[in-house]
């Protein structure tokens, strides 16, 4: 496809005086890694919402006569509810802005990106997903850790860590299986949970795991232990979010695989 031209679906509905919306992952953060699909339509944003994992450093690369529109969402501080953000995509979208809607990650692994297409898909608005590469993959790569293995990992499952009155909603026993990688998103509050049950529902408490804050970004820090030592060594640590957890054997090969030596700007 020409760098800067809409489809053509998108771009007749803009002769018709109407909008688009591009929900666009932006990767894990470093800006080497966007799709060049991701690149191009950045550039040519005229609005653009975005939360907190979109990076200063991808956020500069938005046009500066672009509108920029900080929808937030952290834990417990949610700037703006769900049906506030798909209200201000159809209202752009409505009078005739090509907007971009930028998601940490790939909007379709934990970013309520099918909820947001859903709201455009019943008021008519014309859009396009562009994948991400998502915060397990980027992370990984980045820690030196790859998440299948021949010798230690035939499967990997994401789960969300989130705490739900204090409790996580998981599959345990599908979750504590050899020869299975787990990786957790959103997981740092609950880590000392998530430890304690995987080792009640079977896994060995010298299993590996790792916490990974900031993957692919300059600031990326990396704390391994087991799953008895894990959570003490991350709360000495001091992380901060947003924090990737990697459990499985698939862990041990970072000794001799890590490559990454995050640079300070
Ligand atoms: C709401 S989820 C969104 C996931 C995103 N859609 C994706 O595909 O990566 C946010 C969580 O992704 C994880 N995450 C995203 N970027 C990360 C990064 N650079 N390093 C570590 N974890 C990251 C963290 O667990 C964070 O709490």
């Amino acid at each position: 496809m020409t760098a800067g031209k809409a489809k053509p679906a998108a771009a007749a509905q803009r002769r018709d005086g109407r909008g688009e919306v591009y929900l666009v992952g932006a990767g894990p953060g470093e800006p080497d890694l966007l799709t060049v699909r991701a690149t191009r339509l950045i550039a040519r944003a005229e609005v653009v919402l975005y939360d907190n994992l979109i990076t200063p450093e991808i956020l500069a690369l938005v046009p500066a006569d672009a509108e920029r529109i900080y929808v937030g969402k952290r834990r417990a501080d949610h700037t703006l509810r769900q049906d506030e953000i798909n209200a201000l995509l159809v209202r752009h979208a409505g009078a005739g802005k090509r907007v971009l809607r930028l998601k940490g990650g790939d909007p379709f692994i934990f970013g309520r990106g099918g909820e947001e297409i859903d709201t455009l898909s019943a008021n008519g608005i014309p859009f396009e997903v562009v994948p991400g590469i998502t915060a397990a993959l980027g992370v990984a790569a980045y820690a030196g850790i790859p998440l299948t293995h021949r010798d230690h990992a035939q499967s990997c499952v994401f789960v969300t860590g989130n705490l739900k009155d204090g409790s996580m909603d998981l599959d345990w026993p599908a979750l504590a299986r050899p020869r299975q990688t787990i990786v957790v998103y959103m997981g740092l509050p609950g880590l000392p949970l998530l430890c304690e049950k995987l080792v009640l529902h079977g896994l060995p408490p010298s299993t590996p795991g790792a916490v990974v804050q900031h993957g692919t970004r300059r600031t990326q820090r990396v704390v391994t232990g087991t799953l008895a030592t894990l959570p003490e060594r991350v709360a000495k640590a001091l992380l901060h979010a947003p924090t990737l957890t990697i459990v499985g054997e698939v862990v041990s090969l970072r000794d001799r695989l890590n490559w990454f030596v995050p640079r300070a700007p």
